[in-house]
């Protein structure tokens, strides 16, 4: 690889080429130059007035490397949100209550005479007796404001109100969250903080509250007092709520400045966001460039006309506004995904310009269609040659092709060639096969551009009686949904955090992922395209009809076209990818227009991308068919409701585009004593039980999920939700648990015990796996339901060396088996066997007290590139090296050398420590650190002690 002449920036490492494909894709010389533009940037946590502005002071601002998420630091201004206003907590104390619904008793002066007088908070379930779904109440008290506030807004705290509301200030709406019937929503776990403004105030004398509120299922009412308890990163106020598992966003300001060589005056300079979250603004040298709300698209901007050259600094700022709540998961907030800066000539290569299909794959021969958007930037016309070769991954070079076109000033001709690949290697999900399209562009006999766009051969179809097809051959699509966050990482992308995820999905069998519910990093497609996954690329989790009241709908009218285009356009030459999905469980899927709305989406993606098919996740299968909603879809996304596999059954492609919401804790087993016997708690002290038995009332167990879809082979196969635990949307649960129970591994990457029935049905290498730990003390002689997950015919238990018999899987429906074992303590084995042969045994043992700790890396070298990762598991373990099950001792580590500390966990969804700590909690014995190389070479040494135990060390190596 050869580097311009013009060293462009003053900071870091210079390469050309899309950046993720550097170590093993180059482009030839060309004028086109791209950086990684993530170093030495200020940041500011809050608005800032000016912000923009070139020759503010920004020297007390804090310098960071991006990509970068403020919210997961925890270190957020506990008013990030808030204004300097008066607040008055009303919730605490007497309230007038009346069943019912009435707009008139808004007004300040209702007769309350008929009135229940109540204690807040509490259900009305618990103060009334109040217990019909769906049902209408009003609540009123009257609140004194101080004279001298006189002219002065206030903000009146109404806690949680479950499910929707509109609150009255004098008979003045001043707020509500959720929606009425027809549309309802809830927002049941929403704090409601509304701003009164002056001029409906009585200053002195009493003021009226009213608030109508509509319960859907389950409790009602105002319930919460709102209490802030701020604990780690955690505020049990958060705006953002559980969805956002409590973690704060706001308001936050970058800045970076830069110099240009002079010599590149006359180029191109454009800087390219992979993400911003959310509702971006950038300048450039104070001059507004523009505003994407859309947290999740890829944009770029053009820098040219405002820089300056030579000795002149420029500076670039980006405002990030997370109003919450903004979403019903954990988003994170900043630049959480990398930023690049690209030179080029005036004729170039457009972005996302260049699109590889296959329309004809056969296999003797692959007919390659390469279309490539040629912009000519000069103010006159321009002959342009695009010359055009594929190159396998060693760089052989397969065929060629070289056409002439006159691009006009100003305007973009698109060039289209047709280049055949003899015997081509298929991607499959075997051998993920890839080739490169090596663009060049010339103006007058000297290169003006090039680039290089990776790209598979590979066929594929969905069909309505069976199934799904790659590259000919049947395949069960065993997927699981993710969302972006990365745990204690947050939502700041790291390529060897996605890299870990898919490798430990993988090796459960998983081959498909599905990018719930918006497109996703392009680091996550480089991945799937290069380990073999398939994956379902989602644009939208809401439309118009919000989710969330800072969500994406306050935007859908404007930008969903751009959105989705650009997603495409982003994301068009990816392999991996076999589906676009237009949204997940959109609330118009019943409505009247909701033809119209799918329609003119599925036509966006049909025009940007004619090859892959399109479809939505449906929570409401039956209201889209008869609404039109599913018409234009060419894949049908059933969300649960597992009876429509049936129902559906030759009348569409389907698809379980969401399946399970099983919920389960690592190590929880909730036994607890029930007369005589034990039973199994679902739910105990906010974990759930990791046996496979708890599921919300739209979810099912894991079991009966794979099961259902099993008996349904026409079916393309499943999207678990989900592969991993993420920050927020704790179900079934809320404040203080802050982390999903859906995974089926923990936050951490450590499996839960629903991992290995994954594992047994979509993998065929031998395995076995039984549950629970064997650490029982207290329950001796009690029978203990030990499960058993393997993929063999059969399974020999053996407490103690004494067998408990034999079991097999054909002589029972479920897919686990099940002893019922009197508890002593010893090792419990068993072997796996098939034709009466052992293949395999697990065994699990009574540990004794914990003794040390054991420190077990993923890699013990790593790259000195400043974003790589080891993850470590640390393990409590008994004298003999056992696990032990119940250890929570804290882990304090110390960190030497060319490393620092990226994050801590243990995968408690109600732990609220820190994840940028040094320390941690081990939760069911075990806690996980993970490491990150600085940008020099050498060693790093990791040590981790705990009171009372003999502490560990390790020694990576950063090369
Ligand atoms: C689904 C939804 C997911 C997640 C899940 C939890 O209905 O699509 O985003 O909320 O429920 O069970």
């Amino acid at each position: 690889m050869k580097i311009k002449s013009y060293s462009i920036l003053i900071t870091s490492i210079f390469i050309f080429v899309a950046v993720l494909s550097a170590t093993f894709y180059r482009t030839s010389d060309s004028p086109r130059a791209t950086e990684l533009f993530t170093n030495s940037w200020l940041f500011n946590l809050g608005d800032f007035q000016d912000g923009q502005n070139p020759s503010l002071d920004d020297s007390h601002w804090r310098q960071l490397n991006l990509p970068h998420d403020w919210s997961i630091e925890g270190r957020f201004k506990s008013e990030t949100n808030k204004e300097d206003v008066p607040e008055f907590h009303v919730v605490k104390g007497e309230w007038k209550f009346s069943k019912g619904d009435n707009m008139l008793w808004k007004e300040p002066d209702v007769d309350e005479g008929s009135w229940q007088i109540v204690k807040l908070p509490s259900t009305w379930e618990e103060h009334s007796n109040y217990t019909p779904d769906n049902v209408y109440g009003w609540y009123r008290r009257e609140l004194t404001i101080p004279a001298e506030l006189k002219g002065k807004d206030i903000f009146i705290n109404l806690g949680k109100i479950d499910d929707a509301d509109e609150t009255y200030f004098n008979g003045v709406k001043v707020g509500g969250m959720g929606s009425f019937p027809p549309n309802y929503t809830t927002a049941w776990d929403m704090l409601r903080y509304y701003k009164v403004p002056h001029e409906i105030i009585r200053y002195g004398v009493k003021n009226s509250i009213a608030v109508r509120v509509f319960d859907g299922i389950m409790g009602g009412g105002i319930y919460n007092e709102g209490e802030k308890i701020i604990e780690g990163p955690f505020e049990s106020t958060c705006p953002g709520g559980s969805g956002a598992g409590y973690i704060n966003a706001g308001t936050g300001w970058y800045r970076k400045e830069f110099k240009l060589p002079e010599d590149i005056q006359d180029k191109r300079v454009f800087i390219e966001f992979d993400g911003v979250y959310m509702n971006s603004d950038v300048w450039i040298n104070g001059v507004h460039l523009g505003n994407r709300p859309y947290g999740y698209s890829s944009f770029q901007y053009e820098l040219t006309k405002h820089l300056k050259f030579g000795d002149e600094k420029n500076v670039l700022a980006v405002r990030v506004d997370v109003q919450q709540p903004c979403s019903r998961w954990y988003s994170g907030a900043g630049i959480y995904r990398n930023v690049r800066l690209t030179v080029t000539d005036l004729v170039r290569i457009a972005h996302w310009g260049t699109y590889v299909t296959t329309p004809d794959v056969s296999e003797s021969e692959a007919t390659v269609r390469v279309e490539t958007k040629i912009l000519n930037q000069s103010t006159s016309a321009r002959k342009v040659t695009l010359e055009t070769v594929i190159v396998d991954e060693f760089g052989h070079e397969f065929a060629s092709s070289s056409s002439l076109k006159k691009v006009e000033a100003d305007s973009i001709n698109i060039f289209e060639q047709f280049i055949k690949i003899p015997k081509p290697k298929l991607w499959s999900l075997e051998n993920p096969t890839l080739y490169l399209v090596k663009s060049k562009v010339y103006v007058n006999g000297s290169i003006a551009d090039a680039g290089d766009t990776p790209f598979g051969i590979r066929t594929f179809e969905f069909t309505v009686d069976k199934g799904f097809f790659l590259n000919g051959k049947h395949v069960d699509i065993k997927g699981v949904c993710l969302h972006h966050d990365l745990g204690c990482l947050g939502a700041a992308v790291n390529k060897r955090a996605i890299e870990r995820q898919l490798e430990i999905m993988k090796s459960m069998g998983c081959n498909a992922i599905r990018t719930s519910h918006n497109p996703p990093a392009l680091e996550l497609l480089y991945l799937c395209d290069r380990m073999g996954f398939l994956v379902m690329d989602e644009a939208f989790d809401e439309w118009k009809k919000a989710k969330t009241s800072y969500g994406y709908g306050r935007f859908f009218d404007e930008w969903s076209e751009r959105d989705i285009t650009d997603m495409i356009r982003r994301d068009r030459n990816h392999p991996s990818i076999i589906l676009w999905s237009i949204g997940n469980e959109i609330s118009e899927q019943g409505d009247a227009n909701a033809y119209e709305m799918s329609k003119r989406l599925v036509d966006i993606c049909n025009t940007e991308d004619p090859t892959r098919p399109v479809t939505s996740g449906c929570n409401n299968p039956e209201a889209a068919i008869e609404s039109g909603f599913s018409k234009p879809l060419d894949v049908l996304g059933i969300n649960y409701q597992m009876s429509f596999y049936q129902t559906l059954k030759g009348k569409a492609k389907l698809i379980a585009s969401e399946t399970a919401s099983a919920v389960s804790t690592r190590g929880e087993y909730n036994l607890v004593q029930d007369g005589d016997t034990l039973k199994i708690e679902k739910e105990l002290n906010n974990q759930c039980a990791s046996y496979d038995i708890v599921a919300p009332s739209w979810g099912n167990v894991a079991e009966s999920t794979l099961k259902a879809v099993k008996s349904a082979p026409w079916l393309a196969g499943e999207f678990v939700w989900t592969g991993f635990d993420y920050i927020g949307e704790p179900t079934p649960f809320s404040w203080p648990s802050v982390s999903s129970y859906f995974g089926i591994v923990d936050l951490c990457g450590f499996p839960k015990d629903r991992y290995y029935l994954y594992q047994s049905q979509w993998t065929d290498k031998p395995m076995i796996h039984i549950l629970p730990h064997w650490n029982w003390q207290g329950f001796e002689g009690q029978k203990i339901p030990v499960w058993c997950y393997s993929n063999c015919e059969s399974v020999e238990l053996f407490l103690n060396g004494k067998s408990l018999g034999e079991k097999k899987f054909c002589d029972t429906e479920d897919l686990h088996l099940l002893w019922k074992v009197p508890y002593t303590p010893g090792i419990l084995k068993a072997a796996a066997k098939n034709n009466g042969m052992t293949v395999c045994t697990y065994e699990v043992q009574t540990a004794g007290a914990p003794f040390k700790i054991m420190m077990t890396p993923d890699r013990t070298e790593i790259s000195a590139d400043g974003e790589d990762l080891s993850y470590v598991k640390v393990e409590i373990v008994d004298q003999k090296g056992c696990v032990c099950p119940n250890a929570d001792n804290l882990v304090k580590f110390k960190i030497k050398g060319e490393g620092i500390i990226a994050g801590v966990d243990n995968g408690n969804p109600i732990s609220h420590e820190h994840f940028k700590a040094g320390e941690r909690k081990a939760f069911h014995g075990l806690c996980l650190v993970v490491i990150q190389s600085k940008r020099e070479q050498g060693a790093i040494r990791l040590s981790a002690e705990s009171e009372g135990l003999q502490a560990a060390d390790i020694l990576f190596r950063v090369k």
